[in-house]
């Protein structure tokens, strides 16, 4: 056998296109080349076509002949941004889509020999990969927000009950404004500047309370700095009527910390709820003696902890590994979805990027939210 049959048997030998080429014509190719473009003899190929380069479909993203005025060898040696993949059409006319490797012959400077790996299977799987990823990506933001319309009763109570103050206190110094007016047939600047500065006082309260609930609901796109003990301090304020009902002590101990951090507040907000309102039904279910819940923030290192821990009795051991799967619960029907613990993993791990971890500790639960500071 001549030295260039050996070779050829080597190339021939591989799946992949291969070729040798000085740059302008072609030297050589393997037969995986001359069967993707139905040719039988290296001569025909060489006779109907001038490169394989002018079998490239033009598209954006691709290597085309020509790339900011550098033939395409060139271009792939010289620039790394020149795409290395290439859309090329077999005889049947199906679109492949091809990684291309180039090496230099060192010494001549002029002889390439160039593979062409088809990876359109993979590129396709890659694609429909993604499409997969990006539908959970939704039905997951769905199910955030669904969850919070399902929490938007319970937070509506809440409202009801954080103005009933604010607005009985109005209706009382309005009561009195009228009295006075109706003693004397006039009013003074003083009892009028009271009126006004009391009023604006209460409906201010009134109006922080709204503005709480409409940031609440309106999700969060973007990441933003927050210090943790006040968005704790706000999740708090959306629970504590519920809690002072149930006669549940409350401590929250993350006040004296002004750590803050990079990230989706409402989410952790919504997160922070939930693990309340599980401690508050926990209590509640088991009619618990002093029942209280303890929050809490420690930081080590690169880690944030936010622990929420209860006496409520903790979770049954023979459960406990089910608790973040999507509708599991022990609560009645009307008590409760099963999604609360599964949307938070979701939100800690997945949007976030930390754990959440739930144990049974001393007499209760004791729930960790672990983030990277
Ligand atoms: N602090 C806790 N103490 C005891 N059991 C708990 C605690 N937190 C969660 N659980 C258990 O885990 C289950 C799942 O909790 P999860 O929050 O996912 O759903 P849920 O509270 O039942 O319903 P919802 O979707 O309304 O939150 C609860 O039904 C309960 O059995
Ligand atoms: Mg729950």
């Amino acid at each position: 056998m001549e030295e260039n049959e050996y070779i050829q048997f080597v190339l021939d030998s591989q799946k992949n296109i291969l070729l040798l080429t000085d740059g302008h014509h072609l030297k050589m190719a393997n037969r995986a080349m001359l069967d993707f473009f139905g040719h039988t003899t290296f001569e025909d190929f060489v006779k109907a076509h001038n490169c394989i380069c002018d079998m490239f479909v033009q598209e954006e993203g691709y290597l085309s002949k020509e790339i900011n005025g550098k033939l395409w060898i060139q271009a792939l040696i010289h620039d790394e941004n020149t795409p290395n993949l290439a859309k090329i059409k077999d005889l049947k006319g199906r679109t492949h889509i091809f990684q291309i490797d180039v090496n230099e012959k060192e010494q001549d400077g002029n002889l390439y020999s160039i593979t062409f790996t088809d990876i359109t299977d993979i590129e396709a799987y890659k694609k429909v990969l993604k499409d997969k990823i990006k539908k959970i990506k939704e039905k997951q933001q769905i199910l955030i927000q669904n969850s919070k319309m399902a929490s938007m009763g319970e937070m509506i109570a809440n409202i009801a009950h954080q103005w009933r103050q604010p607005l009985n206190s109005l209706s009382a110094l309005h009561t009195v404004l009228m009295m006075d007016y109706e003693e004397s047939g006039t009013l003074t600047v003083d009892q009028i500047t009271e009126f006004k500065e009391e009023s604006c006082c209460y409906i201010h309260q009134m109006s922080n309370t709204i503005d709480d609930f409409r940031n609440f609901f309106s999700p969060n796109k973007e990441k933003e700095s927050f210090v943790i003990s006040e968005a704790i301090r706000e999740s708090v304020k959306f629970v504590k009527d519920s809690y002072r009902d149930s006669k549940i002590e409350l401590i929250d101990q993350t006040q004296t910390h002004e750590t803050s951090i990079t990230s989706y507040r409402n989410e952790l907000m919504q997160v922070i709820m939930i693990l309340l309102n599980n401690s508050r039904d926990a209590i509640v279910c088991k009619k618990v003696l002093n029942p209280q819940v303890i929050i809490n923030l420690t930081e080590e290192e690169n880690n944030i902890t936010i622990t929420v821990q209860d006496n409520g009795g903790g979770i049954d051991e023979n459960i406990i590994d089910k608790v973040f799967e999507p509708y599991f619960t022990t609560k009645f029907q009307s008590d409760g979805t099963g999604v609360g613990l599964y949307m938070s993993k979701m939100i800690i791990e997945d949007s976030m990027g930390g754990k959440l971890i739930l144990d049974n500790f001393e007499d209760g639960v004791l729930a960790s939210i672990v983030l990277e500071s």
